[in-house]
């Protein structure tokens, strides 16, 4: 039998699918598609196989990444529900982000990812591709990287971890590496302790057990639409887990045959859902970075929704779900409470029900048509409050927009993760840490003229002033006041901090200390702070001319000493050097500005 793909005399066209698509230009297009197939034909495919809808599975497994320890059995899984659907699975690799092994941070390497997903993607012949992620930076690296690509995509995520058990008490990575490791640095638990809490802290495969950014970006996926309703809460080691993978599979052939483009699937509905998902589920401050660097990549929404949008959404939006940072459970207690499924049909009042999915049903139709039977809200292991009765009336993520402290308005408080209220609304002196190794140095030091209600204030720590802007705004409680039992201060960064941490803490102010004209830059030890959640505003007392003097003389010393990271932008070699010069502010989502839907032209709107 002859195959009519090696006729010369008809065209080959490469908006066709499967190996068809976009040919490796070898000048001929036969020529072309003649190459491809002896080439995969060595992976032992025959002509049967190659003729089916071809469903791409993005793998992300390392060995430096135990949250994605069960990549593998997902991929067989997702092969096995590819191939009962009659379409042909094939994996291949893109780099694999693991929060504690991506120096100097992950959010430095989210950008390279998001550019390797999208290269890859759009380089093979996929006719849809499934995107298995799910610590911290994998997920939004893939949207981001999707939306560009515009191919059919969905996602899986790995899962999240089981909690360990330390002395008879459930614990889990990271709130509880953070809690405990602030009671050993204050003297109340011991060596012996900690490192025996070292081995429980993270008992199994899967992305970290609480409310933490990984899981936050599960369950947005799930209210975006790209991911199917049970995708989110199964832990990463369940056989529930498997068998989300193999139905993923099956939903990726449908893909493949539907050709549902993310660009299609996203639109302002989609993400306004997702952030009243996010309010909801006391997500963490993280997912406002991601989200406008999600956004800011679809060509029709760049710029329509900010981070104010993020927090006019929270004023109408309870927080009902019980997780730590910001409550007591585990991500598997929201599992076992019907995870998203549940979450949604509480959430149906604020949610726009007709915004598309995945699937090519609506969320409505995706609500309706899933099988739902609720714990009832006086069941003790219903970790989802009813909205009548929600943990947090409001705002669990709030964003400063008034004030001279952060004027791009970026400024973020998980204020729900607050540990002392009295301190949302605050006015304290300003004790000031410049960089990372400044506060290492003095923060302990017993000399340090710091009291309870001192404002500490770490800059020099945002996208460019520490590249990849680390999640150290988390500034540790100086250990002669933790000692006294202060377990919480006013902080404020122009950092990240860890979905899994809690406290008063204000992040991403912007222009981050390290532009020469940002106001953060100038503040100075002493300068009194006013920080009003309610308000919404955050303030430095210090007059507006005065202000202008200071940071005149600091750009002018900026200048001549020409070592800021700022001015290094012009000469840094490689990904740090594009990184360095291409890398936008907290509040346009730390992405590239030339990988943004405004592209380089837009640079001029956004910050330089
Ligand atoms: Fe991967 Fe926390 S380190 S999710
Ligand atoms: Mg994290």
């Amino acid at each position: 039998q002859i195959n009519p793909d090696y006729d010369l005399s008809t065209a080959i066209d490469p908006n066709s699918v499967g190996l068809r698509q976009k040919l490796t230009s070898y000048g001929d297009a036969h020529f072309s598609l003649f190459m491809r197939k002896l080439f995969i034909k060595a992976m032992g495919y025959s002509e049967d196989a190659l003729s089916r809808p071809i469903v791409g599975i993005v793998n992300t497994y390392s060995s430096f990444n135990p949250c994605h320890a069960n990549v593998p059995q997902l991929i067989d899984a997702v092969k096995r529900g590819v191939q009962l659907s009659g379409g042909l699975a094939i994996d291949f690799p893109t780099i694999s982000l693991h929060e504690s092994f991506s120096a100097p941070t992950s959010m430095y390497l989210r950008n390279l990812m998001s550019m390797d997903t999208e290269e890859m993607i759009q380089a093979q012949p996929v006719d849809a591709v499934i995107l298995i992620g799910g610590c911290d930076k994998t997920t939004p690296a893939q949207l981001m990287g999707a939306i560009s690509a515009n191919k059919p995509v969905i996602h899986l995520i790995t899962g999240p971890m089981m909690p360990g058990s330390f002395q008879g008490t459930r614990v889990g990575a990271c709130t509880d590496c953070r809690n405990n490791w602030a009671k050993f640095r204050a003297g109340a638990i011991d060596i012996e302790d900690i490192s025996a809490l070292n081995e429980e802290l993270a008992p199994t495969a899967g992305t970290c057990g609480v409310m933490g950014t990984a899981s936050t970006m599960a369950c947005l996926l799930v209210a975006l639409g790209m991911m199917p309703i049970h995708g989110a809460t199964a832990p990463a080691v369940s056989s529930a887990r498997l068998r989300i993978a193999e139905t993923t599979g099956t939903y990726g052939v449908q893909l493949a045959k539907t050709g549902l483009q993310p660009q299609t699937i996203l639109t302002r509905k989609s993400f306004l859902n997702a952030i009243t998902v996010l309010q909801a589920i006391g997500g963490s401050t993280n997912a406002m970075v991601h989200l406008m660097a999600i956004i800011n990549r679809h060509p029709l929404l760049a710029g329509t929704i900010t981070p104010e949008t993020i927090d006019a959404i929270g004023r109408q939006t309870p927080l009902l779900v019980d997780l730590k940072p910001s409550g007591d459970n585990y991500m598997t207690d929201l599992h076992n409470a019907g995870g998203m499924l549940a979450l949604l049909h509480e959430l149906k009042p604020l949610l726009h029900l007709d915004a598309l999915t995945v699937t090519g049903r609506t969320l409505g139709e995706e609500l309706a048509s899933t099988p739902f039977r609720p714990l009832g809200h006086d069941n003790p292991a219903n970790c989802i409050r009813p909205l009548t009765n929600p943990l947090y009336p409001s705002s669990a993520l709030v964003v400063f927009q008034r004030g001279n402290l952060s004027p791009g308005s970026a400024a973020t408080m998980k204020a729900s993760a607050s540990k002392d209220r009295r301190l949302l609304k605050h006015r304290g002196r300003a004790v000031v840490f410049d960089g990372s190794a400044d506060l290492a140095a003095r923060i302990d030091h017993p000399d340090l003229a710091v009291d309870k209600d001192s404002v500490l204030v770490l800059r020099g720590i945002g996208p460019v002033g520490n590249p990849g802007m680390p999640e150290a705004g988390l500034i540790p409680i100086p250990r002669k006041l933790a000692a006294q039992g202060v377990a919480d201060m006013l902080r404020i960064s122009d950092g990240r901090m860890s979905g899994t941490a809690g406290g008063t803490i204000v992040l991403h102010v912007s222009p981050e200390g390290a532009d020469p004209s940002s106001v953060l830059g100038v503040v100075r030890d002493g300068d009194v702070i006013v920080c009003d959640v309610e308000e919404r505003l955050l303030n430095v007392e210090v007059g507006d001319e005065e202000l202008r003097q200071r940071i005149e003389q600091r750009a002018q010393y900026l200048v001549k000493v020409g070592t800021a990271p700022w001015v290094s932008r012009e000469t840094a070699r490689g990904y740090r050097g594009l990184y360095l010069r291409e890398v936008n502010q907290a509040e346009h989502g730390v992405d590239f500005r030339f990988l943004t839907a405004a592209g380089p032209r837009g640079a001029e709107q956004q910050d330089s």
